[in-house]
């Protein structure tokens, strides 16, 4: 069952119902001013950092779902009602809300007043404008009037929602005409307000949530807009708001547009006060007056779309199948630009106060937008290398506002280092930016200890090198890829953190899987050090990639398929060996290691890959492990703590699914892997989003798996490695097409499905026009560049400003 439907032409996915299976949600902004929107008018907006500087409340697994976000009452003849459906419900003549890059709009219909409501971040701003326009669509004229509704978080998120005890004696704001000033905090040590205006007069305003809504009402039953009048009333302690009272008059067919911004401001130190307890307004009034006229946000709106366009343009493709079209135009690159910017912190699924930016999950989010903004990507690979340690591991993660290793979380991933060197080859492969690795970069931030990127290159991969268990493979630390397989773990205590607890220390669990990742990233440290004019140290990495590669298929190898572990007891981890009741078989390796390459010459690989055909494959896409953990196990620690068939327990984790892909297409094998593509790439589950659920535009993290009750079910939508992994999957592997050291590579591997299709791809100022015939999916390809056959796959790079027409035939 559908719930909307995409609209290519304006990037859209247009909702055309409230009562979606659960709320589908949009982001604002692209730079350092962020807002989360629901299709009813739900959410948050934050400035940088979602936890530490949040400027709107939202509840969390609240009841009703979706509490808390930008509303307009209105009142209409005493008929009040929202034209977000949420919260108050009413029924509407008409719902739509279209999704758009970076803009959501929202339209009901109720009496014949149709009020529509957009809400975006402009292009350089630390604000989002909120539009309403009223129409009157009836043959009478009309008096109403229209409120305006936000919940101020006093900063803090995680404080907010914590410290009542100080919390509701803080609050603090000022009213001047149509602006409402948020200043909680200011008097101490904050240099920073929020506000919220309105360009047109007001006849009232509130500022007290208590007074707007009342004590013992909802958002659904607010006592200002049922009476019709605002209170004016000023906070004081207790939970500031902000809402403007306006009475709108339109004649029949007359339509009014409001300008509503809610912004954020810092004042520097010496500069905050006007006069002693009055907020300096010079910078807002800056802001306010950007956006004082419905002709300045249509012209902020158009350069928005504009710069979508051109994000857009580096990677376009045309192919008789719309769902890949928009896929691949649209809605996953758009993904990965959403999750560049959020990592994993603040989704409907992630609060935003419980995780920064992590320091794998950032590096991996890189592959899938480093060819939209690749002076971005340089900026956040140094950022990311300069919370590494001196000694080559890392701390998992960072806060955004800070960019300082997060304490709490700590390091002891061993997998970490490895994405380093996967982030930096992908962004110089990229650009052709070998210069960033001169660049003079700290070890966990202290601008005494710094070495050039390069150094930071070499301590990840002897992090690796000189942390190897009893079989030659790396000790997965804390955990690997899989944040879930917590060897060392050993927790029987409910109130610790699986990710944080190590209670035995040994240097005996090792990952197979870490292994297949060292052999596949390794041959780019060896690439970048040749570059570098460092053969000895290549030949070096090289060697040890090598013996990699053979205890890999000494140790590493179960028979059938790939191992995934050693505990520390040195007992297998995934082999067939392992008693019923346990997981014989775990993705991650068997798709990894064939990316690396393992196997693929031998035989293994094709091996490996049948039987994640055979054992993990279902119609939702391929679970994470098979067959579930039936019982807490205390020696692997979280992956055996969730029921069978959620998450990390025989879930459908779509993240690693694409490396199941890559590695089909590693064997000649198109046709499956596309196969696998379309199982979990969200356009082409619309269809079914009754049991999907989640948004049928974006990429979810979980898919319950075949052992669930819930099966089919997504969870965790938006900000997942699933993202930029299926991009590069279908981008670089199926389809075929990306920068490589020496130019670009053309090897499309997708099968009969999509027999023609055209690639544009922008590099390094370039621009390659690729056509294909693709008539199987062998990964066979013959191509003519500008009219001349060439032998291999790579078109070496062209001029700046030039064009290259490739011919393909794929076979
Ligand atoms: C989550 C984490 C990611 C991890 C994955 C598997 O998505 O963000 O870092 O690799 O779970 O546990
Ligand atoms: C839990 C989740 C995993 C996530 C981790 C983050 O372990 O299962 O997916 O990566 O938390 O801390």
């Amino acid at each position: 069952m559908r719930f909307g439907h995409f609209d290519d032409a304006r990037k859209e996915y247009v909702i055309t119902t409230p009562k979606t299976p659960y709320p589908w949600i949009n982001y604002l902004g692209s730079e350092q001013f962020f807002g989360l929107v629901s299709h009813q008018g739900g959410g948050y907006c934050f400035y940088r950092d979602a936890k530490m500087r949040r400027l709107t409340r939202y509840r969390y697994n609240n009841v009703p779902t979706d509490s808390g976000g930008r509303y307009f009452y209105i009142n209409d003849g005493g008929d009040t009602w929202t034209p977000t459906f949420m919260p108050m419900k009413k029924e509407l003549s008409f719902f739509e809300c279209r999704h758009g890059l970076g803009y959501t709009q929202i339209t009901g219909t109720r009496n014949n007043l149709r009020a529509e409501v957009l809400y975006f971040v402009p292009l350089g701003q630390t604000a989002e404008v909120h539009q309403v326009t009223l129409k009157n669509e009836g043959s009478t004229p009309k008096s109403v009037k229209l409120f305006s509704f936000i919940e101020f978080c006093l900063w803090n998120a995680h404080d907010d929602g914590t410290n009542f005890q100080r919390n509701f004696s803080t609050g603090e704001v000022e009213v001047v005409g149509s602006t409402i000033y948020h200043k909680t905090e200011y008097r101490e040590r904050r240099d920073h307000f929020a506000f919220y205006h309105v360009n047109a007069k007001v006849s009232g305003f509130d500022t007290d949530r208590e007074s707007f809504i009342g004590l013992y009402n909802g958002f659904g039953d607010p006592d200002v807009p049922s009476a019709g009048e605002s209170k004016n009333t000023i906070a004081s302690g207790w939970s500031p708001i902000a809402s403007h009272g306006l009475d709108v008059t339109l004649a029949p067919g007359e339509e009014k547009k409001f300008v509503f911004v809610l912004g954020y401001v810092e004042n520097p130190r010496a500069e905050k006060w006007e006069k002693p307890g009055i907020i300096n307004k010079q910078r807002a009034q800056q802001l306010i007056a950007a956006f004082s006229s419905a002709e300045q946000v249509s012209a902020a709106l158009g350069k928005l779309r504009e710069h979508w366009q051109g994000l857009l343009s580096s990677f376009t493709l045309e192919s008789g199948d719309e769902k890949l079209n928009r896929m691949v135009n649209i809605w996953n690159p758009y993904q990965c630009m959403v999750t560049f910017n959020m990592s994993r912190s603040a989704s409907y699924f992630e609060s935003g106060i419980g995780r920064g930016m992590g320091f794998r999950d950032s590096n991996q989010d890189l592959l899938g937008f480093v060819h939209l903004v690749p002076e971005r990507a340089r900026e956040r690979i140094i950022d990311i290398a300069s919370t590494q340690f001196a000694d080559g591991s890392a701390y998992h993660q960072y806060q955004p506002l800070t960019k300082r290793g997060n304490n709490e979380v700590g390091s002891g991933f061993n997998d970490d280092p490895l994405w380093l060197i996967l982030g930096v080859s992908a962004y110089i492969k990229e650009t052709g930016d070998y210069g960033i690795l001169d660049e003079q970069v700290p070890f966990d931030n202290d601008p005494n200890n710094a070495a050039s990127l390069l150094e930071h290159l070499k301590r990840s991969f002897d992090h690796v090198e000189k942390n190897l268990g009893p079989h030659g493979l790396p000790l997965i630390g804390r955990a690997d890829w899989n944040d879930c397989l917590n060897l060392n773990c050993f927790s029987e205590d409910p109130n610790e953190s699986f990710q944080t607890t190590g209670n035995r220390t040994g240097r005996t669990a090792e990952s197979v899987f870490i292994a297949g990742m060292f052999v596949h990233i390794g041959p780019e440290y060896a690439r970048i050090c040749e570059y570098k004019a460092q053969p000895a140290e290549a030949a070096r990495a090289r060697s040890e990639v090598a013996k990699m590669e053979r205890a890999v298929l000494q140790h590493g190898w179960d028979g059938e398929w790939f191992l995934r572990a050693y505990d520390f007891f040195g007992n297998k981890v995934g082999s067939k060996d392992c008693p019923d009741g346990d997981s014989k078989i775990l993705i991650e390796p068997q798709g990894y290691c064939v990316m690396a390459g393992i196997g693929v010459a031998t035989g293994e690989a094709k091996k490996a890959l049948d039987a994640v055909k055979e054992r993990l494959d279902t119609p939702y896409g391929i679970v994470l492990n098979n067959p579930p953990y039936r019982e807490y196990h205390v020696e692997l620690g979280e992956i055996s703590s969730y029921p069978p068939g959620y998450k990390e327990n025989a879930g459908i984790f779509c993240h690693n699914n694409p490396w199941v892909m890559i590695a089909e297409t590693m064997i000649g094998r198109g046709e499956q892997a596309f196969e696998y593509y379309k199982k979990i790439a969200p356009a082409y589950l619309e269809d079914i989003s009754e049991i999907h659920r989640t948004e049928p535009y974006v990429y979810s993290q979980m898919i319950a798996g075949k052992d669930a009750p819930r099966q089919g079910e997504a969870k965790n939508s938006w900000l997942t490695g699933t993202g930029s992994w299926n991009f590069v999957a279908i981008s670089q592997y199926l389809l075929g097409i990306r920068p490589e050291w020496d130019g670009l590579c053309v090897k499309p591997c997708i099968g009969k499905e999509v027999p023609e299709f055209t690639v544009t791809r922008k590099c390094r100022g370039a621009t390659y026009r690729i056509h294909v015939k693709s008539t199987g999916g062998t990964g066979q390809v013959k191509l003519t560049v500008d009219g001349k056959p060439i032998d291999g796959v790579i078109v070496p790079f062209a001029k700046p400003g030039s064009t290259v027409h490739i011919e393909c035939e794929a076979s």
